[in-house]
């Protein structure tokens, strides 16, 4: 019944917006296909892999199934991208085979041919990603490289694999980058049930000497996972810090999986963390922003961006999608801040391009205007007497996302448990982080066919959450009435990246 009104909605929608201009275009416009965030044409996908910009292109590679809509027959899909939110999926880059599946991992650009993979005077891209094989006892993961020296059209898995194997049955997800002080390169590797991350150096990407380990540290309720290093500028530009972001699945405060990171110092060695209030928090406070990594590779002095999985461990299996099951998280720039309330990460999202015309917020007492998703709003609250004051997405009478601001509990907070589809009983969700007093009252949520990204108090929170709701429209009510005095705002509409039509201001 309920699919068959939101599939209903949709053919209307479609009817109204004209026809797709081709297949490949019809292929992205089913219900909850997402319209402004990456999501495979077809099939099973997990961790963003391999990020990295080379020759003018984002590369987006991905934990994929090429052959069904559950986790299995792990292989790296790929997708390139100019601007970071219109993709072009490309053939799978690296198949499992062999009996080993291709775990998460990354790309680095190796400028000077330090591995001998490139061709003759020439740079390439090098994957570093964790093989996965069943053995008698169980199963083994270690450390595998592969190269490719046409933009990673295709790939060539080294033939003296593995490189770096400490014959463990967990030891996965490298994270490569390249420390130009010491001039060469640094591999972050987890060890998922010992909470540690491991620190390696190579000069080659083949030989790998090991540094240090960070960790147990922060939480660690379940396995380590993902772990990226990198470096973040502050928000004035005048100072950097270093990170490093840990997954930790299952056991994250918000449930299943969740992502921590800590700031503080990489000597070209070891990572410490610093003891300043703050430098331990959530990358993401939602239920949906798993195993991000950062992209390499980009220009010099460009922002670090981040992207994840949007989903959770928990019940990625059950998405009521098809014909795929999984999309990406909208890509971050990152910076940090140290003021009153301590360090911070802070994380903007990349969406100006897809912004096509402003609407004002409806008046809150009224009926409220219906907006068609996608659609992205940025809100100012004052300090409204409210002790609690936000904002209502409706689908219908009965079902709607509220996102708000708590004041007695010092909470910013997304509520999906009225949204819509339920899926699974860890799905109804209401997630929450910290509030600082000495931070703005201020919100940019960005409202796509299956999800909300919300980023509150100048991007110090960022809360993505999927959500299923039953209507392509959304009704928008700021709460309580009386807070529109203190609040101030407006709707952007957003562009569809399958929308191929000019873009209208
Ligand atoms: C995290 C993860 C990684 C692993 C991959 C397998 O979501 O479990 O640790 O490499 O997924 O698909």
């Amino acid at each position: 019944m309920l699919k068959m009104r939101i599939y209903g909605m949709l053919a209307a929608m479609i009817v109204l917006h004209g026809s797709p201009a081709n297949g490949q275009i019809a292929a992205y416009d089913q219900p909850y296909r997402p319209q402004i965030h990456f999501s495979p044409r077809q099939n099973w996908t997990n961790d963003p892999n391999g990020l990295v910009y080379f020759r003018g292109e984002y590369h987006l590679f991905f934990q994929y199934n090429p052959l069904g809509d559950q986790w299995g027959h792990m292989s790296w899909g790929h997708a390139v991208s100019k601007d970071l939110l219109h993709w072009q999926e490309l053939p799978v880059a690296i198949p499992e085979g062999n009996g080993v599946m291709i775990f998460t991992g990354s790309v680095v650009v190796d400028r000077e041919n330090s591995s001998g993979f490139c061709a003759a005077k020439s740079e390439c891209l090098v994957a570093i990603y964790t093989g996965h094989s069943k053995t008698p006892e169980g199963q083994r993961q270690a450390q595998n490289i592969a190269y490719s020296r046409d933009n990673g059209r295709t790939w060539t898995k080294y033939a003296g694999n593995p490189v770096l194997d400490l014959h463990l049955a967990d030891f996965r997800d490298p994270s490569v980058s390249w420390d130009e002080t010491a001039r060469q390169w640094i591999m972050a590797v987890s060890l998922p049930k010992e909470h540690k991350v491991r620190f390696y150096s190579s000069t080659n990407l083949k030989q790998w000497t090991r540094l240090s380990d960070f960790g147990p540290a922060g939480d660690i309720a379940g396995d380590w996972e993902c772990p990226d290093l990198l470096r973040i500028p502050s928000s004035d530009g005048k100072e950097s810090v270093w990170a490093l972001k840990v997954g930790l699945n299952p056991g994250a405060p918000q449930g299943g999986s969740g992502e921590q990171y800590f700031l503080g110092n990489f000597n070209g060695k070891g990572f410490v963390s610093s003891n300043e209030p703050g430098s331990h928090g959530w990358t993401n406070y939602g239920k949906d922003d798993y195993c991000a990594i950062s992209f390499n590779g980009l220009p010099q002095g460009q922002k670090p961006i981040l992207l994840g999985w949007m989903s959770n461990w928990q019940y990625a299996a059950k998405l009521p999608t098809a014909p795929w099951r999984g999309q990406m998280s909208l890509p971050r720039q990152l910076s940090f801040v140290r003021d009153e309330a301590g360090l911070t990460l802070e994380q903007e999202p990349v969406i100006a391009p897809l912004r096509m015309k402003t609407l004002p917020i409806p008046a809150s007492s009224g009926t409220g205007d219906s907006v068609a998703i996608p659609y992205e709003l940025d809100l100012q609250f004052g300090h409204p007497d409210a002790p609690i004051f936000g904002i209502r997405l409706y689908s219908d009478e009965e079902h709607w996302t509220e996102i708000g601001f708590d004041m007695t509990k010092k909470q910013f907070y997304v509520d999906r448990t009225k949204s819509g589809a339920a899926i699974d009983e860890d799905f109804p969700a209401k997630t929450t982080a910290p509030t600082a007093l000495a931070r703005p009252y201020n919100l940019q949520l960005i409202v796509d066919r299956s999800s909300v990204e919300a980023y509150a108090q100048n991007g110090t929170i960022a809360m993505t959450n999927l959500i299923y709701p039953l209507s392509a429209n959304s009704t928008i009510k700021i709460f309580p009435p009386d807070a529109k005095t203190a609040f101030s705002g407006q709707i952007w509409i957003l562009k569809s990246i399958w929308d191929q039509s000019p873009l209208s201001k």
